[in-house]
């Protein structure tokens, strides 16, 4: 009876832990220089939603955004790869989740800049940012936005 019990207790919680996790199993490859620390802030932020993280410290970063398609005008700080896509900058977690789950016709995402307020980006004054997908056959279109 007791034993019971307890099992379903573990199972309950179980799910509970298991629910912020939502892109279990995706992993991201990060390419970033090795003095950002907004950019390892990012990567803290996507790891505590389930991502399995990996980065790698690089002085050619402009060569890293060219070789992966990413416009010159989307740049930001960091470049990273995840199943196929490429992710620019800042970008929320969920948004990630969401692009891997749609999986629409997209080079990637883009922050482009680094606005305040983004995932790695907290401080005072956040401001309103967009989320925006390039690399489709309509251009480039708005993906999310947030802030307030
Ligand atoms: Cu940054
Ligand atoms: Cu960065």
């Amino acid at each position: 009876m007791m034993k019971r019990k307890f099992a379903g207790i573990l199972v309950a919680w179980a799910c509970l832990a298991a629910a912020p996790l939502l892109a279990s199993g995706a992993e991201l490859m990060v390419y970033k220089s090795p003095t950002c620390g907004c950019c390892s802030k990012w990567i803290e932020h996507l790891e505590a939603h389930g991502f399995e993280v990996k980065s790698e410290n690089r002085e050619d970063m402009n060569l890293i955004k060219a070789q992966n398609g990413v416009p010159r005008e989307m740049a930001s700080c960091h470049t990273a790869i995840v199943d196929g896509y490429v992710i620019e900058g800042h970008v929320p977690a969920e948004d990630i989740a969401r692009l891997l789950e749609e999986r629409p016709v997209l080079s990637g995402l883009a922050v482009p800049n680094m606005p305040t307020g983004s995932p790695g980006m907290e401080g005072p004054n956040p401001v309103r940012y967009r989320v925006l997908g390039f690399g489709g056959e309509g251009g480039v279109v708005t993906f999310a936005s947030h802030g307030p």
